[in-house]
């Protein structure tokens, strides 16, 4: 679960521009200057203790901002802002092969979630051929992953069952923990293997 303050205001989330011009020029080109983090898919950015760390670069399929009445919330409402960096997909992410120390991945993991609902726009929901986009989700993840790379993957239980979404890719985790009211998520760690060039999959560099 989230280790940092969910504030109720609207989060401060860095101006996307100048980030988003340095991946347009910088992305494809191997050995770039981006930053050491990439998050794959970073949503509202709840669990991040700066949502604006420079050591990161921010993604998500969407660009968006909610607002939903909440009385308990500093006037009266609450506000839901993704505004990644770079509005890309983790299934075809725009980065040279190992382009960076740490990837974080925490998709989707609801499949019965209202699309609208607030849980829905917050986290998004799993549709279609969800298996196929996780499981090119983790291969992408880890094809811009460093060697001897970090990879943090993120899931919650509520629907489906970490043993099978663990199945979608042939890399083995390293350590795991579960937590949250239920004890249904989870946060687990993967080191990519440094493996010799014929057993790695072809990258798009290669
Ligand atoms: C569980 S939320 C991430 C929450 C985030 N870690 C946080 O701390 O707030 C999952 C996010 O994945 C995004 N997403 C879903 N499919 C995606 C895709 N194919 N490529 C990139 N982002 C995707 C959704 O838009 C949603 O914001």
């Amino acid at each position: 679960m989230s280790h940092a303050p969910e504030s109720p205001s609207a989060p401060s989330v860095r101006p996307t521009p100048e980030i988003a011009g340095k991946v347009g020029a910088l992305a494809l080109a191997p050995g770039s200057a981006l930053p050491s983090v990439l998050d794959a898919c970073c949503g509202s950015r709840l669990f991040w203790f700066d949502r604006a760390d420079p050591r990161a670069i921010y993604i998500d399929k969407r660009r968006e901002t909610h607002e939903l009445p909440d009385k308990s919330s500093r006037g009266g409402k609450r506000s839901l802002v993704v505004a990644p960096d770079v509005v890309a997909d983790f299934t075809a992410l725009p980065f040279a092969d190992e382009s960076f120390a740490l990837v974080v991945f925490d998709p989707p993991h609801f499949v019965r979630n209202g699309a609208k609902s607030w849980v829905g726009l917050k986290y998004g929901t799993l549709k279609g051929d969800w298996r196929e986009e996780l499981r090119r989700g983790f291969a992408e993840c880890f094809r811009v992953l460093k060697n001897e790379g970090t990879l943090i993957f993120k899931w919650n239980e509520a629907d489906i069952p970490v043993s099978q979404i663990l199945e979608l890719t042939p890399e083995q985790p390293l350590v795991g923990n579960r937590c949250g009211k239920n004890a249904q998520s989870h946060w687990i760690v993967f080191l990519k293997q440094n493996k010799p060039d014929e057993e790695r999959p072809a990258g798009r560099n290669s």
